[in-house]
């Protein structure tokens, strides 16, 4: 852990949660009169880097993104300061584990989709912000979306974290800021590999790759560089998750994969504009998909995928 002030602002630091590049994160106890006591996830930005304007910017447009998102699903900010050079955001604390984490459980398919569905909330909201003044939308995608930046609280409550590199109003921040890589290339969308204009679309395509993560019990996307990684995301071939994760609930795996369309211009059968997930539960699952018209692979569940779909998904993710 890099050095750390034990006290930030009116909070004690009690631990590093995690200690990065960038700076650290770590759980505090905020106190104040009359008693007042609240556990809170500091983020701080090392010094050095602190005093660098781009790092800089970076840090007070992730404050000022989350001072405007109010979501359940979305770690709330609950302030900011500069102490000695030490930029901080004091966050709500979230006590839980990592969707990594919660990945290597082996969770049961509806718990996923249930905590994926909640995530999918978080991010629209952002989607859908909108400027205090114009009332026009702001374009905010996350670029971001990952099973480490997403959390699971032990109340079973997700809550998307990391507005870190976050697009607003088109603003396209270099994806490597002072030698370390942002965002992780096996949760890119094919447009952000390729260093394209992102819409929240690139966020749908990342969330759909984390899904398939969680519900397959591994990655999607590897390499053993970045260059291969780029290469799987925009060229390998797409194999529903229940391929590995045994039977799933019917259309759950056409929902994955329309949502890894790798063109995103292709209609429905491409990305949705929007993570709309109210309830990803299987029922639901099946009545939107048998509404698009996917009635055949609606009476078959688990592994047993007609072919005719299959080549479908083929065609689409391509
Ligand atoms: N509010 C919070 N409550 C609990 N844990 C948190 C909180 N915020 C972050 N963490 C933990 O710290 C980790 C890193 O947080 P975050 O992604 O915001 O920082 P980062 O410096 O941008 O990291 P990276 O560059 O690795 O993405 C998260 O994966 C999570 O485990
Ligand atoms: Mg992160």
């Amino acid at each position: 852990m890099s050095a750390v002030k034990t006290v930030l602002g009116d909070a004690e630091v009690l631990h590093a949660i995690k200690s990065g590049g960038m700076g650290d994160v770590l759980l505090a106890r905020r106190r104040g009169a009359g008693d007042f006591e609240q556990l809170c996830a500091i983020k701080t930005i090392r010094g050095e880097l602190a005093a660098a304007p781009l790092a800089r910017t970076m840090f007070l447009d992730e404050a000022r993104l989350l001072a405007r998102l109010t979501h359940p699903a979305i770690a709330q900010i609950l302030g900011f300061g500069d102490q000695d050079g030490t930029l901080y955001m004091m966050m709500e604390y979230v006590p839980g584990e990592h969707f990594r984490r919660f990945r290597d459980r082996r969770p049961p398919p509806a718990i996923v989709c249930a905590a994926m569905a909640s995530a999918c909330r978080g991010l629209h909201a952002a989607h859908e912000l909108r400027d205090l003044g114009d009332g026009h939308l702001l374009g905010v995608v996350h670029r971001d979306v990952s099973p480490d930046n997403l959390m699971l609280g032990f109340d079973a409550r997700v809550k998307v974290l990391d507005f870190g590199i976050a697009l607003v109003k088109g603003r396209q921040a270099p994806v490597t800021e002072l030698g370390v890589l942002k965002g992780k290339p096996p949760y890119m969308s094919p447009e952000q590999v390729k260093n394209e204009a992102l819409d929240r679309r690139s966020d749908v395509f990342s969330a759909c790759v984390v899904l398939h993560e969680l519900l397959a019990g591994k990655p999607l996307f590897e390499g053993d560089s970045l260059y291969a990684i780029a290469r799987a995301v925009e060229h390998q071939e797409l194999v529903p998750p229940s391929r590995w994760a045994g039977a799933l609930p019917a259309d759950l795996d056409d929902v994955v994969m329309a949502g890894l369309t790798r063109d995103r211009e292709r209609g429905w059968a491409a990305r949705p504009r929007s993570p709309r997930c109210s309830s990803a539960s299987p029922r639901r699952t099946r009545a939107r998909a048998s509404r698009r018209g996917s009635s055949a692979s609606s009476r078959r569940s688990g592994k047993r995928i007609a072919r005719g779909s299959r080549r479908s998904w083929r065609r689409r993710a391509r």
